[in-house]
């Protein structure tokens, strides 16, 4: 894979008991089964995108700082998916360029910690991982997030989740957890590309979302305040992808937004 292009691994193979290796390098065989259950569309020719399924868990190493990050008695689903999200990560580094690339490690409010120069997201769900990643020359920050429509309960969390706009889009027609799903995943997105850059907690009702089908984006404007490059009414734009039962999101802050005297810069196309 070279450096800056978009690329996506899906592969199927053995078993998903879990995985107890550390320390040795990550040997995954080469992409000959590309699965096209999971396949989401380019996110920007600067991302990089690793889709990995827990059939390849057998095949997934963690680095032992990384392991280490997994204190006590872990539940083997979580010791899975950490393993699972950081070999899509080391994946995901090596495609955009990265030779050998160090442990992911995590900061304080648990978001992933990445080599100088790169910025990135992770996620699970499932039985699936995706690790997104990028160069810091063009790209901020970025915030990817997996659900499971069919794992949404949506009239318990509309609440928690939506502001009046957004259950009165979740409620109008059909598809209401899968509308619910979207705005949920759109809001992890969100706080997953903000969070390492403003180092502070925002609740779901910090955001409004208005969904724009022609460009399968959510438009997108904060209600609080997260300091001078994010000020309260900043507008921003969310990706948002369907496959299968999936909703997949991305947030990607742009450098050009950051200068560009368009305010809707914070961009997932
Ligand atoms: C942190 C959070 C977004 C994770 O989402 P999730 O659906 O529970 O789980 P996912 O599998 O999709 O993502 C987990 C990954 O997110 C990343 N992550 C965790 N905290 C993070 C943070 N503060 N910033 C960025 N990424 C973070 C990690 O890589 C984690 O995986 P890992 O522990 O294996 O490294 C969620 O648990 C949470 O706290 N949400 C409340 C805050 C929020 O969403 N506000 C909405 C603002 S509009």
């Amino acid at each position: 894979m070279s450096k800056g292009c978009t690329s996506q691994i899906q592969e199927k193979v053995g078993s998903s008991s879990r995985s107890t290796r550390t320390g040795a390098p990550l040997k995954l065989p080469s992409p000959s089964w590309p699965i096209p259950e999971l396949r989401f569309s380019p996110l920007g020719a600067d991302i990089t995108l690793v889709v990995l399924h827990q059939d390849r868990l057998t095949h997934c190493t963690l680095h032992p700082e990384e392991a280490s990050l997994l204190r006590g008695n872990v539940a083997t689903k979580r010791w899975n998916d950490f393993v699972l999200g950081r070999a899509a990560a080391r994946l995901a580094l090596i495609g955009a360029g990265v030779r050998n690339p160090s442990p992911v490690l995590q900061g304080s409010g648990r978001e992933p910690v990445w080599p100088q120069k790169i910025v990135g997201s992770i996620t699970h769900c499932g039985p699936w991982a995706i690790a997104a990643v990028a160069n810091n020359e063009s790209v901020e920050a970025v915030g990817i997030d997996l659900e499971d429509a069919q794992d949404v309960p949506h009239e318990e969390i509309a609440g928690m989740v939506c502001s009046d706009s957004e259950r009165e889009w979740v409620f109008a027609s059909g598809d209401n957890q899968l509308k619910l799903a979207m705005i949920f995943s759109a809001k992890e997105a969100i706080y997953k590309a903000l969070y390492p850059l403003c180092k502070k907690f925002f609740d779901f009702h910090a955001v409004e979302l208005t969904w724009f089908p022609q460009s399968n984006q959510f438009r997108g404007i904060l209600l609080v305040d997260l300091g001078s490059k994010w000020p309260k009414g900043y507008r921003f734009k969310v990706g948002c992808q369907k496959r299968a039962t999936f909703v997949f999101a991305h947030a990607i802050v742009t450098k050009r937004a950051l200068v560009s005297e368009d305010a809707q810069g914070f961009s997932a196309t």
